[in-house]
């Protein structure tokens, strides 16, 4: 699809008043750039009657919640937080296999999302689902978290709420373009993607607090000494398996952390970042003085595919 940019805004406002028009709709951002710009569409097309909110389910990284409130509140958002983030680890605890958490976390997520919907007094979802996510998820690749009607799962019959999502037809760098052209600033169209489920999808095995708290810090590490390099996406990884190594002159079977960068355009294929030596020994030297707990960290050399670029 040929993207002209304000076309697009204008035809998509027009869409959402007709979908979602007289009882207003709901927008859930995580601060990615897709549900960011879905947050200013309906703003713009439904005013007060657009409900905007952040879902602190514990599984975002430390300055997501604060971005999210900084970036929209130039276009006059005031974004409401919900916080659910013991409901979330309770429903992931113990479930080790990736569609399986894949599954319990879109779960809880729209169940939080129809109660939402239910307090606000709106009937519809406005969601930032792009062109990737559907074509990954009807090919089994994997369930993304955002994708219900695609699989013959009827939101209205489950959920409590019909479903607008005016990104469906376009991909990743489009999506950039639209949020330039709606006035955001680089920082959030150049940023990078970050899934829905969050930092699940960077745990490898069972997704505990515990875990989440040592792979938030070296998410951190990674975005921060990789920002000037500018890739498509670069981020940490917990890997489930330990291994031996010595802290404080002890024995530790410590963690491992796994660091990912790929270069893209539309996130379906995806090759390597050639990471300079020196920055991949500034990250690892961050991450072995900055978290205790890991021992080991290796730098993942798999383009995509046969890879995905998560790693559940
Ligand atoms: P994969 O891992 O499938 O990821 O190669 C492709 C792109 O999609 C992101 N991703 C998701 N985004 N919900 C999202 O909103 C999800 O469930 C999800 N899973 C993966 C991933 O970060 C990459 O940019």
């Amino acid at each position: 699809m040929k993207l002209e940019p304000r076309k697009f805004i204008n035809s998509k406002i027009k869409e959402i008043r007709k979908e979602a028009g007289n009882k207003g709709a709901l927008v859930a951002t995580s601060g990615g750039v897709d549900s960011m710009v879905c947050a200013v569409l309906a703003h713009k097309a439904l005013g007060r009657k657009a409900v905007i909110l952040f879902i602190d389910d514990g599984l975002m990284r430390i300055s997501d919640e604060k971005r999210v409130r900084g970036e929209l509140k130039p276009f006059g958002i005031k974004v409401n937080i919900v916080r659910v983030a013991d409901d979330f680890f309770k429903a992931l605890k113990g479930k080790v296999d990736p569609e399986e958490k894949r599954k319990a976390f879109r779960n809880l997520f729209y169940r939080t999302l129809g109660k939402a919907v239910r307090k606000s007094r709106v009937e519809c979802l406005i969601q930032g689902t792009i062109a990737a996510d559907i074509i990954e998820t009807k090919g089994k690749i994997k369930t993304q978290h955002n994708i219900l009607e695609q699989i013959g799962i009827d939101p209205k019959k489950h959920f409590g709420f019909t479903v607008v999502e005016p990104l469906r037809e376009i991909f990743k760098y489009q999506v950039r373009k639209v949020a330039k052209e709606l006035g955001f600033s680089p920082v959030v169209h150049q940023q990078m993607p970050f899934p829905g489920p969050g930092l699940a999808t960077r745990v490898v095995g069972e997704v505990t607090p515990q875990k989440v708290k040592i792979l938030r810090k070296a998410v951190e590490i990674v975005e921060e000494e990789m920002k000037r390099l500018k890739p498509f996406q670069a981020f940490a990884v917990l890997l489930n398996d330990k291994a031996t190594g010595i802290r404080k002159g002890k024995r530790l079977f410590g963690n491992i952390i796994a660091i990912r960068s790929v270069e893209s355009n539309d996130a379906m294929t995806a090759s390597i970042t050639k990471i300079p030596w020196p920055i991949l020994e500034k990250i690892r030297e961050r991450i072995i003085k900055e978290i205790p707990e890991v021992v080991k960290v290796v730098y993942d050399i798999t383009p995509k595919p046969p890879s995905t670029i998560e790693y559940i």
